[in-house]
């Protein structure tokens, strides 16, 4: 902006300069007072002055004219005294009033000059003029000639008679006819300098003739002589008539053409006066008296001076011409000169701009430089920080995973003290060593605990935490999880209640992962709490809230450790834990989209809030699971005791294939199931497949983690094998990968369940999916009886189990009919070996395959036996029994009556 100014202002600046055509060289004003300007003689002393002025260009004229009027020239001089004029120049009209101004001009600092008359003075600068008394001498002297007698008349015509020069050539005059030794006889005339009063007073004069010699004192007044004498028309024209000043335009002409005899030169002279006016200005010294001369001029003089008057006319109308034309190119050099110098101010300017861009160029390019390197550095900086970064997050995760997989491990061995020590306590219950079983159980529990926290931190840590949302009675889950603490409660004498301040009763979470929420607070709110102390669970609500608070009166925490409780690894000073208990907490509840808050005081007690929204608005569609969910994991003793003590105690009939690489969970889980199944084991995938072609297997329970064939190998083999597909399988491992167990529920399993598990709980499981097979072939079964198999297992019917048993069927629908089809012809037709079919159909179906073509032949008799067309043995027959002896035997075997009794 300042910049931009800067150029305009300049701009402006020279515009201006251009204006002028000589900066800096002052103008003179020379101010000129004429006492007239109508007589040609004042005139040609104009002109020459103005003649003169041309040779000055620092050089300005302002011409007055006072009309013969002594009060106009003295206000006249007066003004150009105001406007401060360089130098004035005075030719007075009567000596003795305009001697003042002319005084007063001198004072007032401006040079004068006067010039012509005289005034009363010598307070001027200088005096240029004639000695009009010379003039007057020479005219008397000139005048001899025409006098020859001694005693001459003289008619004298005067000027003005106030005015010096009158004065002056009269008596030069007749100072020249006294040294003559004239008598002279002389006749005054008043003229008055002019032609008009000369012409008129001359007139009046009488006896004309008497005169010899006419002495005018100018030559406009003896050219009035001459025409009045000559009017008279006496020998008066004769008379010789003398005047003066020559001056062309005027006496000159009358001397040429002899109207008047002689004239004498008074020298006009402006080009002096202008001359010496310009050497005052320009500080040069001048006379005081600067004199000029006169001559006499005669009939031939005056001829010449005509002529070189014309000649100097026309030099001078050329000379004035030259000069137009000089000033005409003086004016074009002026504006080329000025167009020069804005060209070349502009091309100064030009090349400052110019130099000024370059410079803002290299300094944009050197800032643009340094932004370049700087951007640089700070790339590889960046570059650094990220490889840094991704150095230190792969070394974490390796910890980590490395952490995690230590986890896993330790799962595996307390799998082995838990189990163990669960049998050892319900063994032991009366023995003296029971408090110290009690113990070791409460700190593998505790060890559990921890692990599973760990674990559960690096799901949350890795993003694999996944939300499962049930509805559930929450007042009934509070007291569910708080009974967890109870018998310790007892134990060291703390009251322990639970209050529930709220009108609503389902409401929405994830109860495993809300039920370690408050297994963490209320065993916290323990391990603070002292003998005889009490803790209280609370249910609370608002409008769109419901509040779970766990409250002691235990140690409190100190106010400096609040505002870190929930953040992980932080533990309290003289606190125990790994710290990552209430972070998970914090992060459990988060995931809810609730919040946890706690309110504590040293030596007074602790307050956690648990804050939950009402609904499931807040919950994405896919964690929400429709189903109710009844019952908590925690422990197995929420099972119903009964029921579960009633299906342990039994033995069952089916065979389970182990398969476990560790010798010692192998021997363990063995033992186990041995007191419910038969056992069969294998120490991996492969020696289990080998195992299922020879023995008959009901399921199969795999460890994940084993050498030559994983779980999940093991897993797909089975479900893709169409001798095997039928049989179920629980992967059983320690790790606890979310994906990993989508990846073995996949593959097929049925059941998926982590280490360390509860023995009891694995063989429920186990039982469970025993018995949904036995009541699936119960149905079955009774399907076939009532002849309607192919009904009831329409093609559709999902599952592959379901598709290869309606083909199974299907293929005995053909060849029913037929006595001679045996079961080799069937497990081709069906692509399996004869003991493949075998296990297969007596897995799937309860019966060998030859008991189930012979019960679908009797179940077609049936039916068609209650069609009353044909008779038994055509039936027999019909339904492919070789004799009707043998359909009658084998049909009171199944239906416990003959087919007659039937009919
Ligand atoms: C012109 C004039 C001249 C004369 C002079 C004297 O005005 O009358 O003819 O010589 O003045 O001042």
């Amino acid at each position: 902006m300042t910049r931009t100014k800067g150029i305009l202002f300049f701009l402006f600046l020279l515009f201006f300069l251009s204006g002028c055509s000589s900066p800096g060289k002052k103008k003179y004003v020379v101010g000129i007072s004429q006492c007239m300007l109508d007589d040609a003689w004042r005139q040609a002393m104009i002109r020459e002055m103005k003649i003169e002025a041309t040779y000055y260009d620092d050089l300005d004229l302002i011409i007055k004219d006072a009309n013969s009027n002594n009060d106009t020239q003295i206000e006249q001089i007066r003004e150009l005294i105001r406007q401060k004029v360089d130098l004035i120049i005075i030719s007075p009209f009567q000596s003795e009033p305009i001697t003042a101004v002319a005084e007063e001009a001198y004072r007032s600092g401006i040079p004068t000059i006067i010039t012509d008359r005289k005034v009363n003075t010598d307070q001027y600068t200088s005096f240029v003029g004639a000695d009009n008394y010379d003039i007057g001498y020479a005219a008397g002297k000139y005048a001899e000639r025409y006098l020859s007698s001694q005693k001459v008349s003289i008619l004298e015509v005067w000027g003005m008679i106030s005015s010096s020069p009158a004065q002056e050539r009269h008596q030069g005059f007749m100072d020249a006819l006294k040294q003559a030794k004239k008598e002279v006889v002389s006749q005054k005339v008043e003229g008055d300098w002019l032609y008009r009063v000369a012409r008129k007073n001359l007139k009046e004069v009488q006896q004309v003739e008497q005169f010899d010699l006419v002495f005018s004192h100018n030559d406009m007044m003896a050219i009035a002589a001459r025409e009045v004498f000559d009017s008279l028309d006496t020998r008066a024209s004769k008379i010789p008539i003398l005047g003066v000043d020559a001056v062309p335009g005027a006496g000159l002409e009358a001397v040429a053409d002899g109207r008047i005899n002689a004239s004498f030169m008074y020298p006009t002279a402006g080009d002096v006066v202008l001359r010496t006016a310009m050497k005052i200005l320009h500080g040069e010294k001048v006379p005081k008296e600067i004199k000029l001369y006169s001559s006499v001029v005669g009939i031939d003089f005056a001829k010449a001076m005509i002529q070189q008057s014309n000649q100097l006319l026309s030099y001078q109308t050329r000379i004035e011409q030259q000069k137009k034309t000089l000033d005409r190119l003086l004016h074009r050099f002026n504006f080329l000169q000025n167009s020069l110098f804005i060209i070349l101010v502009l091309m100064v300017l030009l090349i400052l701009l110019s130099v000024n861009v370059f410079y803002i160029n290299w300094k944009i390019r050197r800032k643009n430089k340094e932004l370049r390197e700087k951007n640089r550095k700070e790339e590889e900086q960046r570059r650094k920080l990220v490889s840094l970064n991704a150095e230190i997050e792969r070394v974490t995760a390796q910890q980590l995973q490395f952490f995690t997989n230590v986890s896993h491990e330790l799962r595996t061995p307390l799998t082995l003290i838990i189990g163990p020590l669960d049998h050892l306590i319900s063994a032991m219950s009366e023995s003296s060593h029971l408090p110290d079983l009690l113990l070791m159980q409460k700190n593998a529990n505790r060890l559990l605990l921890e692990i599973n926290q760990l674990l559960d931190f690096r799901k949350i840590d890795t993003g694999q935490m996944n939300l499962r949302v049930h509805e559930v009675n929450i007042v009934a889950f509070c007291q569910e999880v708080k009974s967890y603490f109870e018998s310790m409660a007892r134990v060291r004498r703390i009251e322990y209640v639970f209050e529930n301040r709220m009108a609503l009763d389902t409401f929405w979470i994830d109860t495993d992962l809300i039920e370690k929420v408050l297994v963490n607070l209320l065993s916290n709110a323990f391990k603070y709490t002292a003998e005889g102390g009490w803790i209280r669970l609370r249910l609370e609500e608002t409008t769109d809230q419901i509040q779970i608070l766990v409250e002691d009166d235990g140690t409190g925490i100190p106010p400096e450790a609040l505002p870190y409780l929930f953040d992980y690894f932080f533990t309290e000073k003289n606190r125990a834990g790994s710290g990552i208990g209430l972070h998970l907490v914090k992060e459990f509840v988060e995931l809810h989209h609730g919040t946890v808050s706690v309110e504590s005081e040293l030596g007074k007690g602790t307050t956690f809030t648990v804050s939950l929204q009402k609904g499931h608005a807040h919950f994405p569609d896919e964690v929400l699971s429709k189903q109710m969910e009844t019952s908590l994991s925690y422990v197995p003793s929420q099972l119903d005791d009964s029921t579960e003590k009633a299906l342990l105690g039994q033995q069952y009939d089916e065979t389970i294939l182990l398969v476990e690489d560790d010798d010692e969970v192998r021997t363990y889980l063995q033992k186990e199931l041995q007191e419910n199944f038969h056992v069969l084991t294998a120490l991996n995938g492969k020696e289990a497949l080998e195992l299922l072609d020879e023995k008959e297997v009901s399921l199969i329970l795999s460890d994940v983690m084993m050498p030559q064939m994983n779980g999940f190998e093991l897993c797909r083999q089975i479900k893709t094998n169409v001798s095997f597909s039928h049989l179920p399988v629980i992967l059983l491992t320690a790790l606890s990968d979310e994906r990993q167990q989508h990846f073995g529920l996949s593959g097929g399993a049925e059941e998926y369940i982590q280490k360390p598990f509860y023995p009891a709980l694995l063989k429920l499981k186990i039982i469970r999916l025993l018995e949904e097979r036995k009541r699936l072939r119960a149905h079955l079964l009774q399907e076939l009886h009532q002849g309607n198999l192919l009904l009831t297992v329409p093609e559709k019917a999902g599952g592959p189990e379901n598709l290869f048993l309606h083909k199974f069927i299907r293929q005995i629908e053909e060849i029913y009919t037929d006595p001679d089809y045996n079961i080799e012809k069937l497990s081709d037709t069906l692509g399996l070996s004869r003991g493949h079919l075998y296990r297969k159909i007596k897995e799937l179906t309860g019966t060998t395959p030859v008991d189930f073509l012979r019960n679908y032949r009797l179940g077609k008799a049936a039916q068609l036996i209650r069609q009353h067309t044909y008779s038994i043995s055509e039936i027999a027959y019909m339904t492919g029994f070789s004799s009707p002896a043998y359909f009658s035997k084998c049909f009171k075997i199944v239906y416990g009556i003959t087919p007659t009794e039937f009919q």
